[in-house]
């Protein structure tokens, strides 16, 4: 009797199975029995018009067998390491390098988004978590495309864990931050990640003059360790009986990673920016002078998922008398909530408390604190929203209580139709 090793990985729709045969010079593959994945070989057509069973199959076909992880005594595949996983089960589409198949040989189209596990850029800002949830789930669990197959069958929490270790070495730069440090956006303090995010934040007066703020905020990642980033506010109030306002003060800044240890999970950045005088101080959106903006941010990962964010800068107006100096200092608290072991929407309960106190003689320092929680909207995780209540505690004069939201859309992990 032939001896056989049999490997199959299913996702929602697709089931497959792949029986190695040592009397066989080659991998056979077989559909699985499971009927009720039928309806998957109708309804999905790739570039080829062929169903993505079919596409594996002979993607596995195609791929010289002795490359394959065997062990050559028992004839059975090899998932005792990471390496051996990825040849047995991956490289059929993710390539040898994990720069994907050549074009040539693959019969489906690749999606935009389809992963180089090769390009650092790429793939650090990636988070282990998110990268298991979409081998487990399959591509349409984390809202990518339906050729990405679910493992959730065919391979072991720790088998899935041993081959996302092997697809971190396949990066060969360490010095870029690993996605663990691209911690969960604060409502308020800035992050030390450099980031590929557009956020639109809003603040509404809860009580007092009624007021209105939008600020939109434009992130882009420039290499390794740079991130330029744009900021443009827009405000209305009501203080004086009727409605004013217009756009703020616009600010281009540039952030900096000086220092980070994966390791210990901790990452340290500073930050300039210059805040333009283009709004209107007699219609309460613009200081009237040009701001230098600048602060030091640390994020640090703590255990049970907790994590700390902090920051302390200086607001350094170019003319005194029309705006004064100021101190800030903000930190915040939070930890990660994962949906569905793991695999599901992401809840973040954060807590900041924030201060802030003007370079003046007898100034009093400012202090809220602020209680939100932040949840992703999209399955990608990419859209995300906040939301909190931002409550002074001292100096309370002239500063009512807010609600704050945002609306945050990282761009870099695809447009914000697709990742539903
Ligand atoms: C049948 C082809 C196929 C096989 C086999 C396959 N993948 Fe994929 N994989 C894809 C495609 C296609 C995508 C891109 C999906 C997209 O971007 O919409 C993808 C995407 C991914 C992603 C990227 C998710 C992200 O966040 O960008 C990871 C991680 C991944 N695959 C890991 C694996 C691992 C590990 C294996 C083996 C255990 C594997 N894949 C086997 C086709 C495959």
């Amino acid at each position: 009797m032939a001896r056989t090793a049999g490997f199959s990985f299913a996702s929602e729709n697709i089931s497959l199975e792949l029986v190695y045969d040592p009397n066989h010079t080659s991998l056979n593959s077989r559909p699985s029995e499971r009927t009720a994945h039928r309806s998957f070989l109708d309804s999905v057509k790739t570039p080829l018009g062929l169903p993505p069973l079919v596409i594996a199959v002979l993607l596995l076909l195609t791929y010289p067998a002795v490359l394959l992880p065997q062990n050559s005594q028992t004839g059975e595949l090899d998932l005792g390491s990471g390496k051996s996983i990825y040849l047995a089960a991956c490289v059929a589409c993710h390539g040898p390098d994990g720069k994907g198949q050549p074009d040539t040989t693959l019969v489906f189209k690749k999606p935009a988004t389809f992963p180089d596990f090769s390009d650092c850029s790429g793939t650090t800002p990636e988070l282990d978590a998110d990268w298991k949830a979409t081998i487990r789930r399959g591509g349409p669990g984390r809202g990518f495309s339906p050729i990405m197959p679910s493992f959730s069958e065919a391979l072991t929490s720790e088998q899935i864990d041993l081959v996302i270790g092997y697809l971190r070495t396949l990066c060969r730069e360490p010095e870029w931050p690993r996605g663990e440090l691209n911690l969960p956006r604060p409502l308020m303090v800035d992050k030390a990640f450099p980031e590929d995010e557009v956020i639109s934040t809003t603040t509404l007066n809860a009580h007092g003059a009624p007021g209105v703020n939008n600020e939109i905020e434009y992130e882009h990642r420039v290499g390794v360790k740079n991130e330029i980033d744009a900021t443009v506010p827009v405000a209305f109030t009501h203080s004086t009986g009727r409605w004013l306002g217009g756009i703020g003060d616009i600010g281009l800044g540039w952030l900096r990673v000086l220092g980070l240890n994966n390791r210990t999970g901790s990452i340290f950045s500073i930050d300039g920016t210059v805040i333009a005088p283009t709004g209107s101080p007699r219609r309460g959106t613009g200081a009237g002078v040009t701001t230098f903006e600048t602060f030091a941010a640390y994020g640090q990962l703590l255990p049970y998922n907790f994590f700390f964010q902090g920051e302390v800068g200086a607001n350094l107006s170019a003319n005194t008398r029309t705006a004064p100096q100021s101190l800030f200092w903000r930190e915040s608290l939070g930890k990660g909530l994962r949906q569905g072991q793991g695999d599901g929407r992401m809840w973040t309960p954060m807590l900041e408390i924030l201060a802030r106190r003007d370079l003046l003689t007898g100034a009093k320092t400012g202090y809220d604190i602020l209680p939100e929680f932040q949840v992703t909207l999209s399955r990608r995780q990419h859209v995300r929203a906040d939301f909190g209540i931002d409550v002074p505690v001292t100096n309370t004069q002239g500063r009512p209580v807010q609600a704050v939201f945002y609306v945050l859309w990282d761009w870099f992990d695809g447009s914000l139709k697709e990742g539903w």
